[in-house]
């Protein structure tokens, strides 16, 4: 019944707004163990490694992860740790809520209430047949996408929809003119679809759903979509919703799951204790409905909604005079 996590407190803001999620956690006694590993640079600097197998181990033994922003660091030999993560553990959904929230300064205060889901393994960022003629002038990469890969994004995008009592997918396209690989995923995607009659499937084509984001994000609920564009449109749906401190993420594979904080470590507040652990509480949320308790996600957005709407303590990034810690207490009084 007492289930462990793994923690990675991560880089810069991270151990902060680790402290603050947990405080808050803690104080919702859900009997939650934490095991703490490491990556990123306080890897690097401690083992000699950024991905040491302790990490791995931890997170295959306990399947869910609660990670903090990791400082991917810049020269040859160094790829990004997040992207390895979700290569090694077969993260293959990458589900991103956008939900309005009072007070934020954001353009839509209320209304927005959205889950993209990105397929996160394949598509254009497989880093395959990258090229660059030799005289500099001609540049290609290949794109790939799978029945398989396409198949079980949608289908938990489907299945999503169902248990969360969503009533509308919308599939996210560009098959007009990337006809073989956006027109596989969406030849899937109606596959897919017909199987769930009581879900409203409607398909848009990307340029387009920019667009209509922009002009009446009402009107979405479930969007799934192949990397590339889901990439894009997450960050665009975090901005129509309060930007990076109020963004969550999580990455959902068979045997593992890791949920973060979109946003990364932030150098130039790291250490300051005024970042906002709001994103990384969301995550939080997201976690709790994975482990099976809805009830408990709810209770802990609720507080986060609270606070916000009573303007207690909020960090500086929403225009307060709170900190990291202040804001995470004003929470935690609330639920
Ligand atoms: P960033 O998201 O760290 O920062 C962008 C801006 O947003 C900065 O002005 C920062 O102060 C602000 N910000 C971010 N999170 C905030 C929070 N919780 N509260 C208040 N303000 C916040 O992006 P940047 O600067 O491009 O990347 C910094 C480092 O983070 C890089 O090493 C990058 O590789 C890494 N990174 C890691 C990610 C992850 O682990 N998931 C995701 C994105 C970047
Ligand atoms: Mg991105």
């Amino acid at each position: 019944q007492n289930q462990t996590i793994t923690v990675i407190r991560g880089d810069g803001i991270g151990p902060e707004i680790m402290d603050a999620a947990l405080y808050v956690l803690d104080a919702m006694k859900l009997g939650l163990q934490y095991e703490e590993a490491d990556a990123g640079m306080a890897a690097l600097e401690k083992h000699g490694e950024l991905l040491p197998a302790a990490t791995m181990d931890s997170i295959r033994r306990n399947r869910v992860a609660l990670k903090s922003p990791l400082t991917t660091p810049v020269g040859e030999g160094f790829s990004s740790i997040n992207v390895e993560l979700r290569k090694r553990f077969d993260l293959y959904a990458n589900v991103r809520p956008a939900k309005s929230f009072p007070n934020t300064k954001s353009r839509f205060p209320s209304g927005v209430d959205l889950i993209t889901v990105r397929e996160n393994t394949e598509g254009a960022y497989i880093g395959e047949g990258q090229m660059t003629s030799e005289d500099g002038q001609i540049a290609t990469l290949t794109q790939k996408v799978t029945r398989k890969g396409s198949e079980r994004i949608v289908r938990y995008a489907f299945d999503l929809a169902r248990s969360t009592g969503r009533k509308k997918v919308t599939v996210v396209h560009k098959a007009n003119i990337l006809k073989s690989t956006s027109g596989l995923f969406l030849k899937v995607a109606r596959e897919v679809a017909a199987q769930y009659p009581e879900i409203q499937c409607n398909e848009m084509i990307v340029d387009n759903c920019c667009m209509q984001l922009v002009m009446k994000p009402e009107q979405f609920d479930i969007i799934v979509t192949t990397n590339l564009f889901g990439d894009i449109i997450s960050d665009l749906c975090a901005g129509l919703v309060g930007g990076l401190g109020l963004a969550p993420g999580a990455n959902i594979g068979a045997d593992a799951a890791i949920f973060e904080a979109v946003h990364g470590s932030a150098p130039d507040i790291a250490g300051k204790g005024i970042a906002n652990p709001c994103a990384l509480l969301l995550a939080v949320g997201q976690m709790l409905d994975h482990l099976g308790k809805p009830d408990e996600a709810a209770r802990l957005r609720h507080a986060i909604v609270a606070t916000l709407e009573a303007k207690d303590s909020l960090t500086p990034d929403l225009g307060g005079e709170g900190n990291t810690m202040s804001f995470a207490k004003a929470i935690a009084g609330r639920l």
